[in-house]
């Protein structure tokens, strides 16, 4: 399997926007805590957290190929299979068949809300906030407009409440607030 190392390795010789790099890193921290939560993979889930948006500036203005390029780029790389199609399916092109598949696609959403919170509050740290500021503003549209709130909301097809999904996810990316600059 390919290491964590090479995998952030081909991150950084393909991403070239630093903030979705970021946005990576924390889709890896949330899967890390998502696997270590059900007894999954923690290395399977968080791989494919931070491979997931691998192929975003050859897909940008090409949406229906998002994570197919990706499935291209990560061929011959020693990347599972499970890992491969959860990044593929995760913009919705595909049928989610694995708990894997699920995970990324509510994970996927919930740190760009997460990162709104994080920025909202008076002392602008991750530390700082906890689920009920999130949960607060959850129903507010116009706050983290760009975080889909019905597939953060998909948590629940796993069988984790929204509440729980949000204090898991949030517990995953504060871990590595000073990477995230947070
Ligand atoms: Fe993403």
């Amino acid at each position: 399997m390919i290491t964590r190392d090479e995998a952030l390795d081909l991150v950084q010789k393909n991403v070239s926007n630093k903030n979705l790099i970021k946005h990576m890193l924390a889709a890896e921290a949330v899967m890390r805590r998502l696997a270590r939560h059900f007894g999954e993979d923690e290395e399977l889930w968080g791989l494919s957290g931070l491979l997931h948006d691998l192929d975003y500036d050859r897909t940008a203005n090409d949406f229906p190929k998002h994570g197919i390029v990706t499935e291209k780029m990560l061929e011959g790389k020693n990347v599972p299979e499970p890992v491969v199609y959860a990044i593929k399916s995760h913009p919705g092109h595909f049928p989610r068949k694995s708990r894997l598949d699920q995970a990324l696609y509510a994970a996927d959403p919930v740190t760009g809300l997460i990162v709104a919170a994080a920025l909202m509050h008076p002392t602008k740290k991750i530390r700082n906030v906890n689920v009920e500021f999130i949960e607060r503003r959850f129903d507010e549209k116009r706050f983290a407009a760009g975080a889909n709130r019905e597939q953060i909301r998909s948590c629940e097809a796993m069988g984790v409440p929204l509440r729980d999904f949000i204090g898991l996810s949030l517990e995953g990316m504060q871990s590595i607030d000073a990477e995230l600059g947070l």
